[in-house]
């Protein structure tokens, strides 16, 4: 991953603070649920809870806050965890739309978006496992 984009989300954690970024999942799983463009990518999830609770802590791991994921669940291994789904430019481009507009209402600062869409973007695009 590129550096500069690390560092940059690595503060992220303190700038956001974990109510925003509890806000922010809620509001990308409330979006999955209801839009019916993300109907493909719901389709894939059973417990909504769970994926819920498991990306909460990702995140705050990932934005430079206490690594809540790992110490729960282990490495992330988020490219073998997702293998068994059959992820496109279609899905990726459905997670991503979802996770815009959940950025564009639970971020109050918005100068922190363009930090977090690349970090979204990145992981998202290597989670393709499907040759289209
Ligand atoms: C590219 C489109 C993506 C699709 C279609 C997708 C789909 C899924 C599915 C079906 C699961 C299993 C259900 C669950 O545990 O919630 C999952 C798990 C997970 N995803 Fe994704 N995902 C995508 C991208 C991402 C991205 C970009 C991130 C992080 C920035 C992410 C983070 C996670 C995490 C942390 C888990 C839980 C892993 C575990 O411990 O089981 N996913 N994803």
């Amino acid at each position: 991953m590129n550096e500069i984009v690390l560092n940059k989300i690595g503060t992220l954690y303190h700038k956001l603070g974990e109510d925003a970024i509890q806000n922010l999942v809620n509001r990308f799983y409330d979006t999955m649920d209801s839009d019916p463009n993300a109907a493909g990518i719901r389709a894939m999830h059973e417990n909504l809870d769970s994926s819920r609770e498991k990306l909460f802590k990702f995140l705050i791991g990932r934005f430079g806050g206490p690594p809540l994921y790992v110490e729960k669940y282990g490495h992330p291994m988020l490219r073998a965890k997702h293998a068994p789904f059959s992820i496109g430019t279609a899905e990726r481009d459905q997670w991503l739309s979802c996770m815009q507009r959940a950025m564009d209402d639970c971020i109050g600062n918005k100068e922190l978006i363009p930090f977090m869409k690349d970090f979204f973007v990145m992981v998202a695009d290597s989670m393709r496992n499907k040759t289209e």
